[in-house]
């Protein structure tokens, strides 16, 4: 068996392009060198589509449209060798090896043709996920280690969204710049200066999963917070881990000053700056103070008729987030209400980011979301709700006091 699987490989170095004769080979270390060749007679089997590059490797003889395109692709992961890659010792290595030299060889063969792109970091983020499913602790750091030695890395660096999680120049992989990155597919914001490849994955990487469940966590607030200033008048409202505060920008009541206090709270300054000069004039003011200070009882900032957090929680451990949510609640006015965000476990794209952004979420389940209210007093709660956004990749607690 491992042996037809490597002679599979033994075709997999060179592909078609559509331009006639010009084939693309690739060294071991999968960079690309342009050669001319026969387009017939060569032992090698390949045959040329009319508009697509197509890698002729025969690693896996399935094909799948593309969903979008309906380009038939063969597929680089084999089942098979996902879980030689993690399940086998003595096969580990050289499977592991294999399909991060397919990965970054399909992404160069695939620069400047979208729908093949695409479909490779598809490949390549869903084969990482079914990775750490089935991979031991010790093994998927293992895994974190070699993938971050092997070129596809620099590759998938080249999308400045990755790379930036990676590098934190903030301290931490989620910083408010970097969210900006995805708040600006909404709003049109330019992309980050990049490489043609870098931009095509930056592409790619903001529109996966994660990111989509981020925008539609940013929607969820701003409707939150409209209707909360249908409710009442001038609800007070706190923002705890407040980044740059975008969900301003999609909030009515906010833009039209139907919102009394509206305070953002953030542990980074630069972010903070950043909300005064731009939401200043929208009432908004800001807090610079770690949730530490919360936690401590060192810092007031009054009271709320809602409280909420986002992007705050999926790094807390389980004490941390029982005391926050505690906290919060103790903020609130009477028929107050808080909200707490948090990543649900299953995301798809998260292989990919524990591995090339080094992006580590803390993934909970609906009864961790309870679990975090257990610290409230039972007779002070009018009610708790959970829900999901539309993606089901991020839940929302909610509580409301008495
Ligand atoms: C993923 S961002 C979320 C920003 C915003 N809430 C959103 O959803 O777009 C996480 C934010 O948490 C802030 N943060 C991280 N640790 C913090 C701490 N200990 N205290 C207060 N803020 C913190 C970061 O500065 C960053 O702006």
């Amino acid at each position: 068996m491992i042996e037809n699987d490597l002679s599979d490989l033994t075709n997999r170095r060179f592909s078609v392009t559509n331009e006639p004769s010009s084939i693309r080979f690739f060294g071991p270390t999968g960079r690309a060198q342009m050669g001319q060749r026969a387009a017939s007679g060569s032992a090698d089997h390949y045959r040329a589509l009319p508009t697509v590059t197509l890698h002729m490797a025969t690693v896996d003889q399935s094909r799948e449209d593309l969903p979008h395109t309906g380009v038939p692709c063969p597929r680089i992961f084999k089942r098979a060798w996902l879980d030689r890659a993690v399940s086998l010792p003595s096969e580990r290595a050289t499977h592991r090896t294999l399909l991060l030299d397919e990965a970054a060889d399909r992404l160069q063969w695939a620069a400047g043709n979208r729908a093949l792109l695409h479909q490779t970091l598809d490949e390549m983020i869903v084969a990482l996920r079914d990775v750490r499913r089935l991979a031991t602790a010790d093994e998927w750091a293992d895994w974190k280690a070699v993938c971050r030695s092997h070129p596809v890395t620099s590759l998938v660096h080249e999308d400045p969204f990755t790379r930036r999680a990676f590098e934190k120049p903030r301290g931490h992989a989620g910083d408010a710049e970097l969210l900006d990155y995805i708040y600006g597919r909404e709003e049109v914001w330019p992309a980050p200066p990049a490489s043609p490849l870098g931009l095509q994955i930056f592409d790619y990487t903001t529109r996966s999963p994660a990111p989509e469940g981020v925008r539609a966590r940013r929607a969820f607030v701003a409707r939150m917070i409209d209707d909360v200033a249908d409710e009442r008048r001038f609800p007070d409202v706190l923002s705890i881990a407040a980044g740059h505060l975008r969900e301003v920008l999609l909030s009515a009541a906010v833009k039209r000053r139907r919102v009394g206090r509206l305070v953002a709270m953030d542990a980074d300054p630069l972010s903070m700056e950043l909300v005064a000069r731009e939401y200043g004039r929208f009432g908004v003011e800001t807090e610079v103070a770690s949730i530490r200070k919360l936690l401590t009882n060192q810092l007031d900032l009054g009271s709320f008729d809602l409280v909420y957090s986002t992007g705050l929680f999926d790094y807390l451990s389980m004490a941390s987030s029982r005391r926050l949510v505690t906290i919060m609640f103790g903020m609130l006015k009477p028929s107050g209400c808080l909200v707490v965000a948090n990543f649900l476990p299953g995301v798809r794209d998260v292989g990919y980011m524990e591995i090339f952004m080094d992006w580590n979420l803390i993934f909970r389940t609906r009864y961790e979301m309870v679990e975090m209210t257990m610290e409230i007093p039972q007779e002070a709660i009018r009610g708790i709700r959970l829900f999901a956004e539309e993606n089901q990749n991020i839940i929302f607690l909610e509580v409301v006091k008495k």
